[in-house]
């Protein structure tokens, strides 16, 4: 009798171990913008590749809208352990790697292309693993696009954001940008962009047409003026500890699944970016200006002086290599 408790004992105990063993790896992907956006449809498309993928044996749940964390507390809760993966801005790493302050460099990249021949190349792969040592590991690189100036009063040149107040994300260039032009800008979180837009404690905001048409920012902006004049990506993160603790099999398959998605996510981007430039025209609720080659050069020189600031932080040799990406 007792042989037989023993027996059942260490059955039931070995049931127990391996229903934990069977229970789903939880991935939670955190991220700041709406679900009909770029880096929103990307991370559904990577729950549905990878759950399609490792059925039972994960299970991805994806928080847009800053639900989970805004960009500034996500990287450090990846360090925690307490989410998965997150795809902040590139401007939002500059605590972590000075040297991805180059995208954020005004006027550098031509087109998207530029940007996708930088990243693809040795420096851009060079980056994108780069931060091991502060425990992150980067999964790729995410388009968004160029980014664009709305405002409250129309601005055609540097001169007229002078003494007027700009939403930035946390980045140290972007902050050189504005005091280039005179202009004020403030670091604050994507999540309040809106409400201080709406309630006018801010002028303007610098955004692609797919952010400023996704979290309504139009709505409460009479003008956006086309300055292509900065680039807004993503670097797709997650932390060593998770990564590397992974089985090699399931490890594989969502680094297989992270491509495609990202691949997805890309087209989306390039698409999405003239398709919501339009919704915006045709909401009536806002005017698109866009400047001449003239005006545009205004912009240029009063901005371009930034890169020399941020040069000995950021590397010669790898502003050389992104100025290099402009050649086909
Ligand atoms: C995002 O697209 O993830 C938000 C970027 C921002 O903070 O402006």
């Amino acid at each position: 009798m007792k042989r037989l408790k023993t027996t059942l004992l260490m059955l039931a105990s070995l049931f127990v171990t391996a229903t934990a063993w069977s229970a789903p790896i939880e991935i939670k992907f955190s991220h700041v913008v709406a679900e009909n956006t770029p880096k929103g449809q990307m991370a559904l498309k990577f729950k549905e590749l990878a759950e399609a993928r490792l059925p039972g044996q994960v299970e991805v749940k994806v928080y847009p809208n800053s639900q989970l964390y805004t960009d500034a507390a996500v990287l450090q809760a990846l360090q925690l352990g307490d989410v998965e993966i997150a795809a902040p801005a590139l401007s939002k790493f500059q605590k972590y790697n000075a040297q991805l302050q180059v995208f954020d460099l005004p006027f550098l990249f031509n087109d998207m292309a530029a940007v996708d021949r930088f990243q693809k190349g040795p420096q851009g792969q060079k980056l994108l693993n780069s931060m091991t040592s502060k425990m992150l590991v980067g999964l790729g690189y995410l388009h968004n696009g160029m980014k664009q100036l709305s405002s409250n009063d129309p601005i055609r040149v540097p001169s007229d954001i002078a003494g007027k107040k700009f939403r930035i994300m946390t980045s140290d260039v972007l902050q050189a940008q504005y005091e280039a032009v005179h202009a004020i800008p403030l670091k604050k979180p994507f999540a309040e962009v809106f409400t201080l837009l709406q309630t006018r404690a801010i002028d303007g905001q610098e955004s692609p047409w797919s952010n400023t048409y996704a979290s309504k920012f139009f709505e409460v902006q009479s003008y956006v003026t086309e300055t292509n004049h900065g680039l807004l990506d993503y670097l797709v993160v997650t932390s060593a500890e998770f990564w590397y603790g992974l089985p090699d099999g399931v490890r594989a398959t969502l680094k297989q699944s992270m491509d495609e998605a990202i691949a997805y996510g890309n087209e989306i981007a390039a698409r999405q970016d003239l398709e919501d430039r339009q919704h915006i025209i045709d909401s009536g609720k806002t005017k698109v200006i866009t400047i001449t080659d003239a005006e545009r050069q205004q912009w240029v020189d009063a901005m371009k002086p930034v890169w020399k600031m941020f040069e000995d932080e950021i590397g010669s040799d790898l502003l050389d290599a992104a100025l290099q990406s402009n050649q086909q």
